[in-house]
Formats: C-alpha cells, structure tokens, sequence
C-alpha cells in the first residue's frame, strides 16, 4: 500500500477510554510521526451530518454528502485541532452526547468509506500512529505494527469521568461507565468495520499501567521492528 519513506505504519485499536488519544500523541511524539486521530475523525463528520439533520437512512443523501465533505486535522502550536469543512470543531466533537452520535452515525457505510478514504491517503507515505477501532483490520490490515490497547469497562469510564469533569461537564460516574459501556456495544457490535482486534496485534491491558509502562511497551516493539527493517 504505497511507499512508507517516512517511515512506519503504527495502528493502535482498542474501546474507547483505554487511552488511545494520549498514547497515540505521546508516540508520535517521541517518534516524530504524525498522530491521526480518527476517532476525531468520525465525530467531526457526524456533527456535520447531525447539524445539517440528514435522514440517516438517505443512503444515497449521506454519499452525497461525505464525498463532498473535508475533515482534516492540524497541529496548532503543539495541540492537534479538527477542522470541519474548515471549521474549527475541536470543542464541539467531544461531549458525551456527540460521543453517543457519533457511534451511531460512524457505522454506516457511506460514513465509513470516506473516512477510510481518507485516512489511507493521509498515512500512504508512513511516519504515521493511527488510532482507532478498525485500524489494524480494515483500514491498513499491512500495518507494520498493531497494538491493541483495552482497559476494563470501570476504569475506563472513571478516566473518560475524570476527563469531563476536568472540562466542567456535569456528568456522574455511573452515567459514564453506562456510556462507555454503551459504545462499546454499539462498536462491537455493527456489522461494517466493528472494533475488534487484528489477529496479528500486540494486545496491551492498561487496566493497571501508567501512561510511561504503556508507551515503553510499545517503544520497544517499535525498536525491535525498526530494527528488523534495517536488517
Ligand atoms: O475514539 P473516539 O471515542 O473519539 O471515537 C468516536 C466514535 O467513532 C466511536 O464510538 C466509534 C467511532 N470510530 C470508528 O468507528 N472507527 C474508528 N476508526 C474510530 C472511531
């Protein structure tokens, strides 16, 4: 799938709250690649089909529309923003109710198609952490390293609760662990692209890991494949 002078393909897959987003940044980070979050991704373009009230079951409406749609992402002074057919949304994708849409608008297929259009053409040269739910399975099934990141459903949801109440959300613990629990299902459960893990990840559960024993783990597998490359 195209040539990755910039180096590697690094998928990283896994349900939502396991920490993804962070590892995925502090990754690329520290490897100089580009972080794409297509998590980010998907909200952006169910705000827009959500804000222009599309009819979910227009098939033919939705292609319309995600063809002509333009969702990228940029890093301004250090900080990644998403920008919607130039738009800044960076903001407005992350309530826990887009969360919700977003899982349910991210499974039909003209949705998926676009996306993956564009997540293949923004990672062809490699140098890229993608992380997602469907990285290492459908959008590069020849990634040249897949992680699989999971977390149990409590602690997840106890993170993503300490992450909104950090943003001043008025949520409860047992509504986040519910929400979390939700998507979950909704991702797992679809029957385009569901989350699940590549038979040829690296599985990591950070149920009880730090952010440094998850990103070391994952570093010296990036060791250890770079190595193999350069043989
Ligand atoms: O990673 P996140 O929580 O920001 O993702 C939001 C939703 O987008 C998630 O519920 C499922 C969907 N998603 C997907 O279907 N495929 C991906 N590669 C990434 C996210």
């Amino acid at each position: 799938m195209g040539c990755r002078r910039n180096g590697l393909v690094i998928a990283i897959d896994g349900p939502s709250g396991a920490g993804k987003s962070t590892i995925a940044g502090r990754l690329a980070h520290k490897l100089g690649y580009v972080q794409i979050d297509t998590g980010a991704m998907y909200r952006a373009v169910a705000l827009l089909i959500n804000r222009a009230g599309i009819d979910l079951d227009d098939i033919e409406t939705l292609e319309r529309f995600c063809d002509s749609v333009d969702v990228h992402l940029e890093v301004v002074d250090g900080a990644q923003r998403v920008l919607a057919n130039g738009q800044d949304v960076t903001c407005q994708i992350r309530t826990p109710e887009m969360s919700l849409i977003t899982s349910r608008i991210s499974a039909l297929r003209p949705v998926r198609e676009a996306m993956v259009r564009a997540q293949r053409a923004m990672g062809c040269n490699g140098g890229v952490v993608l992380e997602g739910r469907d990285i290492g399975t459908v959008v590069y099934p020849d990634a040249d390293l897949k992680f699989f990141l999971s977390a149990s459903p409590q602690e997840r949801g106890r993170r993503r609760f300490a992450e909104l109440i950090a943003k001043g959300e008025q949520v409860t613990l047992e509504d986040t662990i519910a929400a979390v629990t939700l998507r979950d299902e909704q991702d797992s459960k679809r029957d385009l692209a569901p989350l699940r893990q590549a038979d040829d990840a690296i599985v990591i559960d950070s149920s009880s890991m730090t952010i440094e024993e998850v990103l070391s783990r994952m570093e010296s597998c990036v060791d250890q494949k770079s190595a193999k490359q350069e043989r």
